[in-house]
């Protein structure tokens, strides 16, 4: 045999390794959840439903259930976003991290650290995110079965009323963000107004500490949150005039971030609509 032949025959043997090696894996790992869910523990959706908050997070994906309480803190969005899941069977939110956007095979990797059981019915059976989903549906479906004498949601939209949820709205100049501020609405009236940015220029008014030169524009801005809290949101026009809603803490009230550009942020918000419902 020459060299070439030789050096031939351990590549092709190399390649058919690497190819055994894979589908091994693949199979491996389709087995592993047929075979290994069986050992795992049984857990029913009211069991789930017993651990639907911050200080205990338990969630049902692909009919695994997942203890990630002590992920929450680390997850990349605002913890509501994946705190909204808790209790629940969340293979919907897991697959559709944005509409039609999986998670990750990273974040996979990283779920399955959590991995504590497997979702079942009260017989024992187990239950997929279908079937979860509909018996989990029952309140909804008798929701949206409410007449229309009390379904609030259809007269605030006949009304032309912004619906109670969670909103997300900005205030951008030369294409950077000065103001982005996060608040929900519970009947019609503001609650959890606060900034998730507030800058001007280089100054970042969420880092201000006490001393800073700009200190007390930044007090004022945070006033103007805890004011406007528990108002409706017509209250927002009241910041056409900002001395209605903030003191004039030291003489400064020519305070380069303006009522007008809160006022836009949050009409920003309302305009996109609900980002997420209560
Ligand atoms: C089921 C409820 C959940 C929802 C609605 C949700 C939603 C989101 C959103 C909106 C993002 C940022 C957008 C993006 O990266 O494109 C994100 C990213 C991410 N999430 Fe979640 N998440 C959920 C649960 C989880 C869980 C349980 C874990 C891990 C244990 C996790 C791990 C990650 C990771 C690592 C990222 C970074 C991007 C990626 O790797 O896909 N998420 N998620």
């Amino acid at each position: 045999m020459n060299m070439n032949k030789i050096a031939y025959s351990v590549f092709i043997a190399f390649v058919a390794s690497l190819f055994t090696l894979v589908s091994v894996k693949a199979l491996s790992s389709n087995e592993r959840d047929a075979a290994n869910d069986e050992g795992l523990d049984p857990i029913t959706l009211d069991e789930l439903d017993e651990h639907a908050s911050a200080d205990s997070c338990w969630k049902a994906i692909h009919g695994r259930v997942y203890d990630i309480t002590d992920y929450v803190p680390n997850h990349p969005t605002d913890s509501a976003v994946i705190l909204e899941w808790c209790g629940k069977e969340a293979t919907e939110g897991w697959d559709n991290k944005r509409p039609g956007v999986p998670h990750s095979p990273r974040a996979e990797e990283m779920l399955e650290a959590y991995l504590i059981g497997r979702l079942v019915d009260e017989a024992g059976e187990p239950v997929g995110p279908q079937a979860a989903a509909e018996s989990a549906g029952d309140a909804d479906t008798a929701e949206a079965r409410l007449s229309p004498a009390e379904d609030q949601r259809l007269h605030r939209a006949l009304l032309g009323l912004p619906q109670d949820g969670h909103y997300r709205g900005v205030f951008i100049d030369r294409g950077i963000i000065q103001v982005n501020i996060t608040f929900d609405l519970e009947e019609g009236r503001f609650t959890g107004l606060a900034y998730r940015h507030l800058a001007y220029r280089d100054d970042d008014y969420l880092a201000m500490e006490e001393g800073d030169a700009l200190y007390p524009v930044m007090r004022q801005h945070r006033q103007i949150l805890e004011r406007l809290e528990g108002e409706p949101v017509t209250a927002i026009f009241a910041l056409y005039e900002p001395e209605r809603l903030a003191d004039d803490i030291d003489g400064y009230s020519g305070a380069t971030l303006r009522g007008a550009k809160i006022i836009s942020a949050i009409r920003d918000g309302l305009n996109r609509g609900v980002y997420s419902w209560p």
